[in-house]
Protein backbone atom coordinates (compact mmCIF):
# COMPACT_ATOMS: atom_id res chain seq x y z
CA UNK A 1 0.00 0.00 0.00
CA UNK A 2 1.22 3.80 -0.71
CA UNK A 3 2.47 5.02 2.55
CA UNK A 4 0.29 8.00 3.77
CA UNK A 5 1.21 10.84 6.53
CA UNK A 6 -0.04 14.02 7.40
CA UNK A 7 2.31 15.97 8.29
CA UNK A 8 1.75 19.43 10.00
CA UNK A 9 1.62 22.17 6.41
CA UNK A 10 4.76 22.99 4.88
CA UNK A 11 5.79 23.26 1.56
CA UNK A 12 8.10 20.55 -0.28
CA UNK A 13 11.40 22.44 -1.49
CA UNK A 14 11.97 19.83 -4.11
CA UNK A 15 10.20 17.41 -5.72
CA UNK A 16 6.43 17.08 -6.66
CA UNK A 17 3.88 19.14 -5.53
CA UNK A 18 -0.25 18.79 -5.85
CA UNK A 19 -2.43 21.10 -5.39
CA UNK A 20 -6.28 20.69 -5.21
CA UNK A 21 -8.44 23.87 -6.20
CA UNK A 22 -12.27 24.01 -5.99
CA UNK A 23 -13.67 26.67 -8.51
CA UNK A 24 -13.95 29.04 -5.48
CA UNK A 25 -10.63 29.46 -5.07
CA UNK A 26 -9.17 30.44 -7.94
CA UNK A 27 -8.82 34.04 -6.76
CA UNK A 28 -7.68 33.37 -3.31
CA UNK A 29 -6.61 30.30 -1.91
CA UNK A 30 -3.77 27.85 -0.54
CA UNK A 31 -1.97 27.47 -3.89
CA UNK A 32 -0.94 31.23 -3.71
CA UNK A 33 2.08 29.68 -1.28
CA UNK A 34 3.57 27.91 -4.01
CA UNK A 35 2.74 30.55 -6.47
CA UNK A 36 4.51 33.13 -4.11
CA UNK A 37 7.51 30.36 -4.10
CA UNK A 38 7.55 30.02 -7.73
CA UNK A 39 7.52 33.89 -8.29
CA UNK A 40 4.68 33.68 -10.14
CA UNK A 41 4.77 30.67 -12.60
CA UNK A 42 2.10 28.63 -11.06
CA UNK A 43 -0.57 31.09 -11.24
CA UNK A 44 0.84 32.14 -15.01
CA UNK A 45 0.65 28.68 -15.99
CA UNK A 46 -2.86 27.59 -15.06
CA UNK A 47 -4.11 30.79 -16.92
CA UNK A 48 -2.04 29.61 -19.75
CA UNK A 49 -3.59 26.45 -19.67
CA UNK A 50 -7.78 27.77 -18.44
CA UNK A 51 -7.64 26.14 -15.38
CA UNK A 52 -10.67 26.30 -13.88
CA UNK A 53 -10.68 24.17 -10.81
CA UNK A 54 -13.52 21.86 -12.63
CA UNK A 55 -14.49 18.40 -11.26
CA UNK A 56 -11.83 16.30 -12.57
CA UNK A 57 -9.55 19.55 -14.74
CA UNK A 58 -5.93 18.28 -14.03
CA UNK A 59 -3.00 20.42 -15.33
CA UNK A 60 0.66 19.30 -14.98
CA UNK A 61 2.92 22.64 -14.99
CA UNK A 62 7.06 21.11 -15.35
CA UNK A 63 10.08 22.94 -13.29
CA UNK A 64 8.23 25.80 -11.97
CA UNK A 65 11.16 26.72 -9.99
CA UNK A 66 11.57 26.52 -5.87
CA UNK A 67 13.12 23.26 -6.87
CA UNK A 68 9.91 21.45 -7.77
CA UNK A 69 10.24 18.82 -10.31
CA UNK A 70 6.25 19.09 -10.63
CA UNK A 71 3.44 20.97 -9.68
CA UNK A 72 0.01 19.31 -10.44
CA UNK A 73 -3.16 20.91 -10.02
CA UNK A 74 -6.81 19.28 -9.95
CA UNK A 75 -9.93 20.60 -9.97
CA UNK A 76 -12.79 20.27 -7.25
CA UNK A 77 -15.44 21.92 -8.56
CA UNK A 78 -17.60 23.64 -6.13
CA UNK A 79 -16.20 23.39 -2.50
CA UNK A 80 -20.04 23.38 -1.73
CA UNK A 81 -20.68 20.19 -3.65
CA UNK A 82 -18.25 18.11 -2.69
CA UNK A 83 -18.26 14.59 -1.86
CA UNK A 84 -16.45 11.74 -0.76
CA UNK A 85 -16.15 10.73 -4.18
CA UNK A 86 -15.02 14.00 -5.34
CA UNK A 87 -11.90 13.68 -2.89
CA UNK A 88 -11.67 10.13 -3.87
CA UNK A 89 -11.26 10.72 -7.22
CA UNK A 90 -9.03 13.73 -6.78
CA UNK A 91 -6.89 11.10 -4.88
CA UNK A 92 -7.10 8.34 -7.80
CA UNK A 93 -5.91 11.54 -10.59
CA UNK A 94 -3.21 12.53 -8.34
CA UNK A 95 -1.68 8.91 -8.46
CA UNK A 96 -1.95 8.78 -12.16
CA UNK A 97 -0.33 12.24 -12.80
CA UNK A 98 2.53 10.92 -10.31
CA UNK A 99 3.28 7.99 -12.02
CA UNK A 100 6.82 9.00 -12.55
CA UNK A 101 7.56 10.52 -9.12
CA UNK A 102 8.65 8.27 -6.21
CA UNK A 103 6.56 10.74 -3.81
CA UNK A 104 4.89 13.63 -3.74
CA UNK A 105 3.28 15.72 -0.90
CA UNK A 106 -0.49 17.00 -1.72
CA UNK A 107 -1.74 20.35 -0.92
CA UNK A 108 -5.24 19.49 0.47
CA UNK A 109 -6.35 22.09 2.75
CA UNK A 110 -8.53 23.51 -0.05
CA UNK A 111 -11.05 20.83 1.06
CA UNK A 112 -10.95 22.00 4.26
CA UNK A 113 -14.33 24.43 4.72
CA UNK A 114 -15.99 22.57 2.60
CA UNK A 115 -19.28 19.87 3.88
CA UNK A 116 -16.02 16.51 4.20
CA UNK A 117 -14.04 18.37 6.82
CA UNK A 118 -11.11 16.59 8.40
CA UNK A 119 -12.84 13.38 6.91
CA UNK A 120 -12.08 14.80 2.83
CA UNK A 121 -7.96 14.85 3.30
CA UNK A 122 -8.89 10.76 4.67
CA UNK A 123 -11.19 9.96 1.56
CA UNK A 124 -8.20 11.67 -0.64
CA UNK A 125 -5.47 9.36 1.03
CA UNK A 126 -8.56 6.34 0.12
CA UNK A 127 -8.71 7.57 -3.40
CA UNK A 128 -5.02 7.59 -3.67
CA UNK A 129 -3.93 3.91 -2.11
CA UNK A 130 -7.14 2.49 -4.08
CA UNK A 131 -6.30 3.31 -7.46
CA UNK A 132 -2.38 2.88 -6.82
CA UNK A 133 -2.83 -0.69 -5.73
CA UNK A 134 -1.22 -3.25 -8.56
CA UNK A 135 -1.66 -6.52 -8.92
CA UNK A 136 1.99 -7.41 -10.30
CA UNK A 137 2.97 -10.74 -8.21
CA UNK A 138 3.28 -13.26 -11.54
CA UNK A 139 5.38 -10.16 -13.96
CA UNK A 140 9.34 -11.49 -13.84
CA UNK A 141 10.72 -9.80 -16.48
CA UNK A 142 8.95 -6.04 -15.63
CA UNK A 143 11.97 -3.60 -15.95
CA UNK A 144 11.75 -1.29 -12.97
CA UNK A 145 11.93 1.38 -14.98
CA UNK A 146 8.49 0.79 -16.06
CA UNK A 147 6.94 0.06 -12.48
CA UNK A 148 4.66 2.76 -10.97
CA UNK A 149 7.23 4.26 -8.76
CA UNK A 150 4.87 6.00 -6.16
CA UNK A 151 5.48 4.86 -3.03
CA UNK A 152 4.28 7.36 -0.57
CA UNK A 153 1.92 10.42 -0.19
CA UNK A 154 2.18 13.46 2.62
CA UNK A 155 -0.94 15.30 2.81
CA UNK A 156 -1.13 18.98 4.19
CA UNK A 157 -4.45 19.35 5.72
CA UNK A 158 -5.91 22.16 7.91
CA UNK A 159 -6.49 19.37 10.84
CA UNK A 160 -3.50 16.88 10.68
CA UNK A 161 -4.55 14.87 13.88
CA UNK A 162 -8.39 14.50 12.57
CA UNK A 163 -7.47 13.51 9.14
CA UNK A 164 -4.74 10.58 10.71
CA UNK A 165 -7.83 9.43 12.80
CA UNK A 166 -10.09 9.37 9.81
CA UNK A 167 -7.40 7.53 8.03
CA UNK A 168 -7.04 4.42 10.59
CA UNK A 169 -10.42 2.86 9.24
CA UNK A 170 -10.50 3.43 5.41
CA UNK A 171 -6.79 1.87 5.54
CA UNK A 172 -8.54 -0.70 7.14
CA UNK A 173 -11.05 -0.72 4.27
CA UNK A 174 -8.09 -0.66 1.60
CA UNK A 175 -6.88 -3.86 2.78
CA UNK A 176 -9.94 -5.39 2.79
CA UNK A 177 -10.50 -4.71 -0.65
CA UNK A 178 -6.91 -5.25 -1.81
CA UNK A 179 -7.61 -8.65 -0.97
CA UNK A 180 -10.52 -9.44 -2.47
CA UNK A 181 -9.00 -7.63 -5.46
CA UNK A 182 -5.89 -10.11 -5.41
CA UNK A 183 -7.94 -13.31 -4.41
CA UNK A 184 -9.64 -12.51 -7.62
CA UNK A 185 -7.11 -11.62 -9.87
CA UNK A 186 -5.10 -15.00 -8.68
CA UNK A 187 -5.24 -17.53 -11.79
CA UNK A 188 -7.93 -20.35 -11.00
CA UNK A 189 -4.49 -23.18 -11.22
CA UNK A 190 -3.56 -21.63 -7.90
CA UNK A 191 -6.89 -20.67 -6.35
CA UNK A 192 -8.96 -23.00 -5.87
CA UNK A 193 -10.81 -23.75 -3.06
CA UNK A 194 -8.87 -25.31 -0.64
CA UNK A 195 -6.31 -22.94 -1.40
CA UNK A 196 -9.23 -20.23 -1.09
CA UNK A 197 -10.22 -22.13 2.49
CA UNK A 198 -6.47 -21.29 3.75
CA UNK A 199 -6.41 -17.70 2.63
CA UNK A 200 -9.39 -17.74 4.76
CA UNK A 201 -7.75 -19.16 7.94
CA UNK A 202 -5.52 -16.59 7.47
CA UNK A 203 -8.02 -13.95 8.61
CA UNK A 204 -7.24 -15.30 12.21
CA UNK A 205 -4.30 -13.46 12.97
CA UNK A 206 -6.81 -10.00 12.95
CA UNK A 207 -9.34 -11.82 15.42
CA UNK A 208 -11.76 -14.02 13.15
CA UNK A 209 -13.18 -17.13 13.79
CA UNK A 210 -12.55 -19.67 10.56
CA UNK A 211 -14.04 -22.92 10.48
CA UNK A 212 -13.84 -24.65 7.27
CA UNK A 213 -16.27 -27.53 6.26
CA UNK A 214 -15.27 -30.54 3.60
CA UNK A 215 -17.08 -32.79 1.32
CA UNK A 216 -17.14 -35.34 5.02
CA UNK A 217 -19.35 -32.59 6.75
CA UNK A 218 -21.03 -31.62 3.78
CA UNK A 219 -22.43 -35.31 3.10
CA UNK A 220 -23.32 -35.44 6.52
CA UNK A 221 -25.33 -32.49 6.10
CA UNK A 222 -26.91 -33.79 3.17
CA UNK A 223 -25.29 -30.89 1.22
CA UNK A 224 -26.14 -32.68 -2.23
CA UNK A 225 -25.97 -29.36 -4.38
CA UNK A 226 -23.02 -28.01 -3.89
CA UNK A 227 -21.49 -31.78 -3.68
CA UNK A 228 -23.01 -31.97 -7.29
CA UNK A 229 -21.18 -28.89 -8.53
CA UNK A 230 -18.33 -30.38 -6.90
CA UNK A 231 -17.87 -33.75 -8.31
CA UNK A 232 -16.73 -33.61 -11.60
CA UNK A 233 -13.66 -31.61 -10.14
CA UNK A 234 -10.67 -33.35 -8.90
CA UNK A 235 -10.45 -30.14 -6.22
CA UNK A 236 -12.35 -30.96 -3.23
CA UNK A 237 -14.89 -28.33 -2.53
CA UNK A 238 -15.05 -26.32 0.89
CA UNK A 239 -17.43 -24.50 3.16
CA UNK A 240 -15.90 -21.48 5.28
CA UNK A 241 -17.48 -19.60 8.07
CA UNK A 242 -16.06 -16.51 9.23
CA UNK A 243 -17.08 -14.81 12.27
CA UNK A 244 -16.33 -11.19 13.77
CA UNK A 245 -17.76 -10.57 16.88
CA UNK A 246 -17.44 -7.13 17.53
CA UNK A 247 -20.31 -6.18 19.26
CA UNK A 248 -18.99 -7.53 23.07
CA UNK A 249 -22.88 -8.47 23.20
CA UNK A 250 -21.49 -12.38 23.58
CA UNK A 251 -22.85 -14.92 20.84
CA UNK A 252 -25.90 -15.75 22.82
CA UNK A 253 -27.58 -12.05 22.47
CA UNK A 254 -26.94 -11.46 18.90
CA UNK A 255 -28.78 -12.15 15.85
CA UNK A 256 -25.34 -11.95 13.51
CA UNK A 257 -25.73 -10.16 9.91
CA UNK A 258 -24.77 -12.69 7.32
CA UNK A 259 -23.22 -12.12 4.31
CA UNK A 260 -22.77 -15.14 1.47
CA UNK A 261 -20.39 -15.32 -1.02
CA UNK A 262 -20.63 -18.33 -4.18
CA UNK A 263 -16.95 -19.06 -4.66
CA UNK A 264 -16.57 -20.81 -7.83
CA UNK A 265 -12.87 -20.63 -8.59
CA UNK A 266 -13.34 -21.76 -12.02
CA UNK A 267 -16.65 -22.33 -13.85
CA UNK A 268 -16.34 -24.05 -17.13
CA UNK A 269 -20.11 -24.74 -17.14
CA UNK A 270 -19.46 -28.46 -16.67
CA UNK A 271 -20.60 -30.88 -19.15
CA UNK A 272 -22.69 -28.08 -20.26
CA UNK A 273 -19.69 -26.64 -21.62
CA UNK A 274 -18.75 -23.18 -22.26
CA UNK A 275 -17.60 -21.52 -25.16
CA UNK A 276 -13.77 -21.74 -25.52
CA UNK A 277 -13.78 -17.28 -25.99
CA UNK A 278 -13.35 -15.69 -22.93
CA UNK A 279 -13.62 -18.79 -20.53
CA UNK A 280 -10.46 -17.70 -18.89
CA UNK A 281 -12.72 -14.78 -17.12
CA UNK A 282 -14.35 -17.21 -15.08
CA UNK A 283 -11.19 -17.78 -12.99
CA UNK A 284 -13.32 -14.37 -11.27
CA UNK A 285 -16.59 -16.62 -10.63
CA UNK A 286 -15.38 -16.51 -7.32
CA UNK A 287 -15.75 -12.63 -6.78
CA UNK A 288 -19.09 -13.03 -4.79
CA UNK A 289 -16.73 -14.71 -1.99
CA UNK A 290 -13.58 -13.16 -2.49
CA UNK A 291 -16.10 -9.82 -1.66
CA UNK A 292 -17.19 -11.32 1.73
CA UNK A 293 -13.67 -12.28 2.78
CA UNK A 294 -12.62 -8.88 1.99
CA UNK A 295 -15.27 -7.16 3.60
CA UNK A 296 -14.65 -9.60 6.97
CA UNK A 297 -11.35 -8.43 6.77
CA UNK A 298 -12.45 -4.90 6.70
CA UNK A 299 -14.64 -4.96 9.49
CA UNK A 300 -12.37 -6.92 11.69
CA UNK A 301 -9.03 -4.97 10.84
CA UNK A 302 -11.08 -1.78 11.77
CA UNK A 303 -12.41 -3.65 14.68
CA UNK A 304 -16.65 -2.52 13.94
CA UNK A 305 -18.67 -3.36 16.94
CA UNK A 306 -21.14 -5.64 15.10
CA UNK A 307 -21.20 -9.37 14.94
CA UNK A 308 -21.13 -10.74 11.54
CA UNK A 309 -20.81 -13.97 9.82
CA UNK A 310 -19.22 -14.70 6.26
CA UNK A 311 -19.78 -17.57 4.44
CA UNK A 312 -18.31 -19.10 1.05
CA UNK A 313 -19.00 -21.87 -0.88
CA UNK A 314 -16.39 -22.57 -2.89
CA UNK A 315 -15.93 -25.27 -5.33
CA UNK A 316 -14.71 -25.66 -8.83
CA UNK A 317 -17.28 -26.51 -12.26
CA UNK A 318 -15.89 -29.38 -14.29
CA UNK A 319 -16.29 -31.48 -17.13
CA UNK A 320 -15.07 -35.15 -16.67
CA UNK A 321 -15.97 -38.84 -16.33
CA UNK A 322 -17.36 -37.83 -13.06
CA UNK A 323 -19.23 -34.58 -13.66
CA UNK A 324 -22.98 -34.10 -12.62
CA UNK A 325 -25.35 -34.67 -15.75
CA UNK A 326 -28.05 -32.46 -17.29
CA UNK A 327 -31.20 -34.29 -15.99
CA UNK A 328 -29.35 -35.56 -12.67
CA UNK A 329 -31.56 -34.54 -9.56
CA UNK A 330 -30.07 -33.62 -6.30
CA UNK A 331 -31.00 -33.13 -2.92
CA UNK A 332 -29.97 -29.53 -1.35
CA UNK A 333 -29.38 -29.78 2.37
CA UNK A 334 -32.51 -28.00 3.00
CA UNK A 335 -34.49 -31.31 1.64
CA UNK A 336 -35.97 -30.06 -1.33
CA UNK A 337 -34.80 -31.57 -4.71
CA UNK A 338 -33.57 -30.01 -7.84
CA UNK A 339 -33.49 -31.14 -11.53
CA UNK A 340 -30.06 -29.57 -12.91
CA UNK A 341 -31.13 -29.17 -16.40
CA UNK A 342 -28.21 -26.94 -17.00
CA UNK A 343 -24.46 -27.48 -14.92
CA UNK A 344 -23.32 -24.02 -16.27
CA UNK A 345 -26.25 -22.61 -13.66
CA UNK A 346 -23.76 -23.50 -10.65
CA UNK A 347 -23.70 -20.71 -8.58
CA UNK A 348 -27.79 -20.72 -7.12
CA UNK A 349 -26.84 -24.63 -6.51
CA UNK A 350 -23.69 -23.99 -4.16
CA UNK A 351 -25.82 -20.98 -2.45
CA UNK A 352 -28.81 -23.11 -1.85
CA UNK A 353 -26.96 -25.40 0.55
CA UNK A 354 -24.76 -22.64 1.97
CA UNK A 355 -27.93 -20.28 3.12
CA UNK A 356 -29.13 -23.56 4.75
CA UNK A 357 -26.33 -23.51 6.45
CA UNK A 358 -26.55 -19.96 7.73
CA UNK A 359 -29.92 -20.09 8.64
CA UNK A 360 -29.22 -24.16 10.46
CA UNK A 361 -26.56 -22.45 12.20
CA UNK A 362 -27.42 -18.97 13.09
CA UNK A 363 -30.13 -16.28 13.53
CA UNK A 364 -29.23 -14.04 10.92
CA UNK A 365 -30.82 -10.71 10.98
CA UNK A 366 -30.27 -10.31 7.84
CA UNK A 367 -28.67 -12.48 5.18
CA UNK A 368 -27.11 -10.42 1.93
CA UNK A 369 -25.44 -13.37 -0.90
CA UNK A 370 -23.35 -11.94 -3.44
CA UNK A 371 -22.84 -13.71 -6.87
CA UNK A 372 -21.63 -13.50 -10.12
CA UNK A 373 -24.84 -15.28 -10.74
CA UNK A 374 -25.77 -14.72 -14.32
CA UNK A 375 -24.71 -13.34 -17.69
CA UNK A 376 -28.44 -11.83 -18.45
CA UNK A 377 -27.39 -9.58 -15.81
CA UNK A 378 -25.11 -7.98 -18.05
CA UNK A 379 -27.75 -7.84 -20.31
CA UNK A 380 -30.46 -5.70 -18.09
CA UNK A 381 -27.87 -3.68 -16.81
CA UNK A 382 -24.35 -3.25 -18.17
CA UNK A 383 -21.40 -2.58 -15.85
CA UNK A 384 -22.63 0.28 -14.16
CA UNK A 385 -25.20 -1.56 -11.85
CA UNK A 386 -25.55 -4.36 -10.10
CA UNK A 387 -28.38 -5.97 -9.53
CA UNK A 388 -30.50 -5.90 -6.45
CA UNK A 389 -33.25 -8.40 -5.43
CA UNK A 390 -35.03 -8.69 -2.21
CA UNK A 391 -37.35 -9.61 -0.35
CA UNK A 392 -37.33 -6.77 2.02
CA UNK A 393 -37.87 -2.92 1.29
CA UNK A 394 -36.11 -1.75 4.24
CA UNK A 395 -32.98 -3.76 3.63
CA UNK A 396 -32.84 -2.45 -0.48
CA UNK A 397 -33.30 0.67 0.47
CA UNK A 398 -30.32 0.85 3.02
CA UNK A 399 -28.24 -1.34 0.37
CA UNK A 400 -29.30 1.74 -2.45
CA UNK A 401 -28.37 4.29 -0.51
CA UNK A 402 -24.56 2.80 0.74
CA UNK A 403 -23.76 1.97 -2.80
CA UNK A 404 -24.93 5.63 -3.49
CA UNK A 405 -22.09 6.92 -1.10
CA UNK A 406 -19.06 4.63 -2.10
CA UNK A 407 -20.09 4.84 -5.96
CA UNK A 408 -21.48 0.80 -5.85
CA UNK A 409 -24.66 1.50 -7.71
CA UNK A 410 -27.43 -1.39 -7.30
CA UNK A 411 -30.69 -1.12 -9.57
CA UNK A 412 -33.39 -3.16 -7.82
CA UNK A 413 -35.02 -5.86 -9.95
CA UNK A 414 -38.51 -8.01 -9.46
CA UNK A 415 -39.00 -11.32 -7.68
CA UNK A 416 -42.62 -12.53 -8.05
CA UNK A 417 -44.75 -15.85 -8.90
CA UNK A 418 -44.82 -15.66 -12.42
CA UNK A 419 -41.21 -15.73 -12.07
CA UNK A 420 -40.86 -18.30 -9.57
CA UNK A 421 -43.69 -20.74 -11.41
CA UNK A 422 -40.93 -20.65 -14.57
CA UNK A 423 -38.51 -23.17 -12.25
CA UNK A 424 -40.96 -25.61 -11.40
CA UNK A 425 -39.70 -28.90 -12.67
CA UNK A 426 -42.12 -32.00 -13.54
CA UNK A 427 -40.16 -34.79 -11.67
CA UNK A 428 -38.53 -32.61 -8.63
CA UNK A 429 -39.17 -29.73 -6.74
CA UNK A 430 -37.66 -27.41 -8.90
CA UNK A 431 -34.94 -27.25 -11.73
CA UNK A 432 -32.05 -25.07 -12.03
CA UNK A 433 -32.84 -23.28 -14.80
CA UNK A 434 -35.91 -21.26 -15.86
CA UNK A 435 -37.79 -22.03 -19.33
CA UNK A 436 -35.84 -19.94 -22.09
CA UNK A 437 -33.47 -16.88 -21.90
CA UNK A 438 -36.01 -14.42 -20.74
CA UNK A 439 -35.25 -12.86 -17.33
CA UNK A 440 -32.77 -15.12 -16.22
CA UNK A 441 -31.40 -13.23 -13.68
CA UNK A 442 -34.58 -13.41 -12.51
CA UNK A 443 -35.25 -16.96 -12.53
CA UNK A 444 -31.88 -17.24 -10.41
CA UNK A 445 -32.95 -14.89 -7.90
CA UNK A 446 -35.85 -16.98 -7.55
CA UNK A 447 -34.22 -20.23 -7.11
CA UNK A 448 -32.15 -18.94 -4.59
CA UNK A 449 -35.17 -17.27 -2.67
CA UNK A 450 -36.83 -20.76 -2.20
CA UNK A 451 -34.24 -21.38 0.21
CA UNK A 452 -35.19 -18.54 2.15
CA UNK A 453 -36.63 -19.48 5.46
CA UNK A 454 -39.06 -18.08 7.65
CA UNK A 455 -39.09 -17.33 10.99
CA UNK A 456 -41.79 -16.51 13.67
CA UNK A 457 -44.07 -16.35 10.29
CA UNK A 458 -42.04 -13.78 8.84
CA UNK A 459 -39.26 -14.43 6.19
CA UNK A 460 -35.90 -13.52 7.16
CA UNK A 461 -34.64 -10.53 5.37
CA UNK A 462 -32.70 -11.78 2.48
CA UNK A 463 -31.01 -10.07 -0.36
CA UNK A 464 -29.11 -11.15 -3.31
CA UNK A 465 -26.36 -8.72 -5.23
CA UNK A 466 -25.83 -10.43 -8.77
CA UNK A 467 -22.18 -8.82 -9.77
CA UNK A 468 -21.83 -10.45 -12.31
CA UNK A 469 -21.56 -7.23 -14.69
CA UNK A 470 -19.36 -5.35 -11.76
CA UNK A 471 -16.96 -7.51 -10.30
CA UNK A 472 -14.51 -6.93 -13.01
CA UNK A 473 -13.60 -3.96 -14.87
CA UNK A 474 -11.90 -3.66 -18.58
CA UNK A 475 -11.39 0.12 -17.82
CA UNK A 476 -9.87 2.07 -15.02
CA UNK A 477 -12.08 4.35 -13.13
CA UNK A 478 -11.10 6.81 -10.44
CA UNK A 479 -10.12 4.71 -7.16
CA UNK A 480 -10.49 1.49 -9.39
CA UNK A 481 -8.12 0.04 -11.45
CA UNK A 482 -8.82 -1.78 -14.44
CA UNK A 483 -9.20 -5.56 -13.51
CA UNK A 484 -10.74 -6.48 -10.19
CA UNK A 485 -13.42 -4.30 -9.01
CA UNK A 486 -14.04 -5.63 -5.50
CA UNK A 487 -17.61 -4.59 -6.06
CA UNK A 488 -19.83 -5.12 -2.54
CA UNK A 489 -16.63 -4.86 -0.11
CA UNK A 490 -17.11 -0.85 0.33
CA UNK A 491 -20.90 -1.11 -0.13
CA UNK A 492 -21.55 -3.61 2.71
CA UNK A 493 -18.47 -1.69 5.00
CA UNK A 494 -20.99 1.43 4.63
CA UNK A 495 -23.93 -0.87 5.10
CA UNK A 496 -22.45 -2.04 8.64
CA UNK A 497 -20.90 1.30 9.24
CA UNK A 498 -24.06 3.71 8.53
CA UNK A 499 -27.00 0.87 10.42
CA UNK A 500 -25.38 -1.66 12.43
CA UNK A 501 -22.47 -0.54 14.64
CA UNK A 502 -22.79 0.63 18.08
N1 LIG B 1 -20.70 -17.68 -13.72
C1 LIG B 1 -21.74 -17.65 -14.67
C2 LIG B 1 -22.35 -16.27 -14.88
C3 LIG B 1 -21.46 -15.25 -15.54
C4 LIG B 1 -21.48 -15.12 -16.92
C5 LIG B 1 -20.67 -14.41 -14.79
C6 LIG B 1 -20.69 -14.14 -17.51
C7 LIG B 1 -19.89 -13.45 -15.39
C8 LIG B 1 -19.90 -13.32 -16.76
C9 LIG B 1 -22.87 -18.58 -14.23
O1 LIG B 1 -22.48 -19.69 -13.51
C10 LIG B 1 -23.50 -19.08 -15.47
O2 LIG B 1 -22.87 -19.78 -16.20
N2 LIG B 1 -24.76 -18.70 -15.69
C11 LIG B 1 -25.45 -19.08 -16.86
C12 LIG B 1 -26.85 -19.46 -16.46
C13 LIG B 1 -27.61 -20.15 -17.54
C14 LIG B 1 -27.03 -21.52 -17.79
C15 LIG B 1 -29.05 -20.27 -17.12
C16 LIG B 1 -25.45 -17.89 -17.80
O3 LIG B 1 -25.55 -16.74 -17.34
O4 LIG B 1 -25.31 -18.10 -19.00
MN1 LIG C 1 -21.94 -21.33 -14.74
ZN1 LIG D 1 -20.74 -19.54 -12.46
Amino acid sequence: MLDISFPKASLPKAGALVLLLAEDDLAAGPWQEADEATGGAVLRALQAAEFKGKKGQVTTILAPGAGLSRVIAIGLGLRAKLTSIVAENAGASAVTALSAESEAVIDARALAGGPLGAEGAADLALGAVLRAWRFDKYRTTEKSEDKPKLAALSILSADPAGARAAWAPRKALAEGVFLTRTLVSEPPNVLFPAEMAERCVALEKLGVQVEVLGPKEMKKHGMGAILGVAQGSVQEPRIVVMRWNGSGKGKKASQPLCFIGKGVTFDTGGISIKPAGGMEDMKWDMAGAGTVIGLMAALAGRKAKVDVVGLVGLVENMPSGSAQRPGDVVKTASGQTVEVINTDAEGRLVLADVLWYAQQKFQPKFMVDLATLTGAIIVALGHEHAGLFSNDDALSQQLIASGGTVGEALWRMPLGDAYDKQIRSDIADMKNVGGGRAGGSITAAQFIQRFVESRDGQPIPWAHLDIAGTAWSSKDQGPVPKGATAFGVRLLDRLVADHYEG
